[in-house]
């Protein structure tokens, strides 16, 4: 069997092309694997894997567990704000008590970017970043790529526009790492007060305006402002933003892209980052990449899984 380069997956920033081509075809094999009638596969038996989740999610939380599910794992769920980190319990004495009972693998959302990176150091299994701040979310990158991958062929050369609130957003790093090592051209679009300064030296292009952005682009990839990790005010009014920003089929039409690829993360503000008809749309692969998140994810856990046994 092919091996990944890393035991655990903290980011895509640390992983290789090969490592996201293996995740890949091992994907495909998966994807068949849930789209028969019986969706179980043994590859998992006797491995216990534990899903710690410090911040709210509804698809990546219910897609590992499907994906552990359908390898046959064990699965527990823990969630902080039922746990005794609420009585000062450090992560890290968390993860090594949630061990202790015969955990050979972990999940983890956390809200602070590099907990997983600490995490990593300090106890002895395989740790998956299901979201960390507005650091990475490489799940996510894997499965949005996977499914544009589906869409439109290799990814090389490839024009992808994420657009939105780019400075809170994990996915949005995530995918400018996966996309850039498989080849595609990525740019950002957003008030400059959502673009970190940063974002030009990683190779990305800068663009403020929608139409521009569009009229370059073969797919966009619109993000949900996030109002919950916004501090300060950095647009006048979520109508002014979406006037300025919200995807509609009257700009799709307007700048002619008729063969426009829409993706979103989820979830989504129905008529601010985009509305509710193009959501639906014949344009939108939403739906496709949900799907494919159990297929990656499975695919991650099970070649992490054969990193351990070989350690
Ligand atoms: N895309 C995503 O991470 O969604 P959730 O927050 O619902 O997991």
């Amino acid at each position: 069997m092919s091996k990944l380069s890393t035991k655990h997956l903290l980011g895509i920033k640390n992983i290789t092309p090969e490592d996201i081509q293996l995740i890949f075809q091992t994907a495909d094999n998966f994807k068949e694997v849930i789209n028969r009638p019986i969706k179980k596969v043994p590859s998992l038996r006797d491995v216990t894997i534990a899903n710690i989740f410090f911040e709210n999610s509804t698809r990546t939380k219910l897609s590992f567990e499907l994906a552990e599910k359908r390898l046959s794992a064990d699965v527990v769920n823990f969630s902080a704000s039922s746990s005794s980190v609420k009585k000062g319990e450090t992560l890290v004495d968390t993860v090594n008590n949630i061990l202790a009972m015969k955990v050979d693998m972990v999940v983890m959302r956390h809200p602070n970017p590099g907990a997983h990176v600490h995490l990593a150091r300090h106890v002895d299994c395989s740790i998956v970043n299901a979201g960390d701040g507005a650091h990475e979310h490489p799940t996510q990158a894997l499965l949005d790529a996977y499914s544009l991958r589906e869409k439109l062929g290799e990814l090389k050369g490839k024009k992808v526009l994420i657009v939105g609130d780019i400075l809170h957003s994990r996915v949005a790093l995530s995918n400018i790492f996966c996309l850039q090592k498989l080849g595609a051209e990525v740019a950002v679009c957003g008030p400059a007060t959502l673009i970190p300064r940063h974002l030009a030296s990683l190779g990305v292009k800068v663009l403020l305006d929608l139409k521009e952005a569009l009229r370059w682009a073969d797919v966009a990839n619109m993000l949900r402002i996030q109002l919950e990790r916004q501090d300060i005010e950095y647009f006048p009014s979520l109508r002014e933003y979406s006037m300025q920003y919200g995807l509609t089929r009257a700009l799709l039409e307007e700048v002619g892209k008729k063969d426009l690829v829409i993706m979103h993360p989820g979830p989504i503000n129905r008529g601010v980052e985009i509305t509710s008809d193009l959501a639906d749309s014949e344009y939108s692969i939403i739906l496709n990449q949900v799907e494919n998140g159990v297929a990656i994810r499975m695919a991650v856990l099970y070649l992490l899984a054969g990193q351990a046994k070989t350690a």
